[in-house]
């Protein structure tokens, strides 16, 4: 992997081979108390699912033991790893949804993902509350049938984005628009970058789940980026 380069594994949880225990003990112990608080086994499945898949993404592309890894966490909660054997910092970022886990890796640039499950109960909230204008108006307008689908759409580019430049829900969400068709960013603010400088994927890892990708990249045209569903081959080192 490059500087250019960004990975992104998936891992479908709902599968019966998932080694739990086996996942569990490559998180460090802070991981597993984090873990032991789910009150949902599934929910708990996802969240060691995806520690465990960054870690060992990690480890494939950088070396060294899954269960070594470190990390330190931002201002806004967001987890940085710690990479003392990389002249590149390795910038890694999780989400983990029912069903699935995801994580996705570069170097040095910032990164962002996001998964959601289709199946979840559809926000009841008024859209104005979470989207800009022209997402609303964009909502209003897609046939009945498609709307959840849509909206969840959005929200995880969304997520993603906040996700990417490290502030998290104290973004205000409405301070940025996407256009979905190819994904792109306008922003409310001059302050806010050069929409050029960002990369937006958006993925169907699964018939029941929704995921996106957003990275901040000086030449997002030359970025590659690699997608793994590592269920199987996961499942084959891992039990
Ligand atoms: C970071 C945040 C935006 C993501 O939450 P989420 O979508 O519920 O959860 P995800 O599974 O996608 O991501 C969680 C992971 O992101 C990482 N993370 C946490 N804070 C982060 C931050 N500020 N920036 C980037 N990544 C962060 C962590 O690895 C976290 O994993 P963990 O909780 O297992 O430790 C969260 O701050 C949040 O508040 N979400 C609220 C959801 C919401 O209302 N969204 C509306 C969007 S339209």
């Amino acid at each position: 992997m490059t500087r250019d380069n960004v990975v992104v594994w998936w891992l479908r949880t709902d599968d019966a081979g998932v080694n739990l225990s086996r996942l569990e003990t490559m998180l460090d112990s802070d991981e597993q108390a984090r873990a032991a608080r789910f009150h949902f086994q599934r929910d708990r499945l996802s969240y060691i699912a995806a520690h465990a898949l960054g870690r060992i993404l990690l480890s494939a592309h950088a070396g060294g033991d899954p269960t070594g890894w470190r990390f330190v966490t931002g201002d806004h909660g967001k987890p940085e790893v710690l990479s003392p054997h990389s002249e590149q910092r390795l910038r890694l970022n999780l989400s983990h949804t029912v069903g699935l886990a995801a994580a996705a890796l570069t170097f040095d640039h910032d990164i962002g993902i996001d998964v959601e499950w289709l199946g979840r109960e559809p926000i009841t909230e008024p859209a104005q509350h979470f989207f800009a204008p022209a997402e609303c108006a964009h909502l209003a307008a897609v046939a009945p049938g498609l709307t959840h689908e849509i909206f969840l759409t959005y929200w995880t580019l969304k997520e993603a984005y906040v996700k990417a430049i490290g502030k998290g829900m104290a973004q205000p969400l409405d301070s940025f628009a996407f256009k979905l068709d190819p994904p792109s960013i306008q922003f409310d603010s001059e302050r806010a970058g050069n929409p050029a400088h960002w990369l937006f994927r958006r993925f169907q890892p699964t018939h029941d789940h929704v995921m996106a990708l957003a990275l901040r990249h000086p030449n997002p045209r030359a970025v590659t980026v690699s997608t793994i569903d590592a269920s199987q081959e996961f499942l084959r080192q891992q039990t």
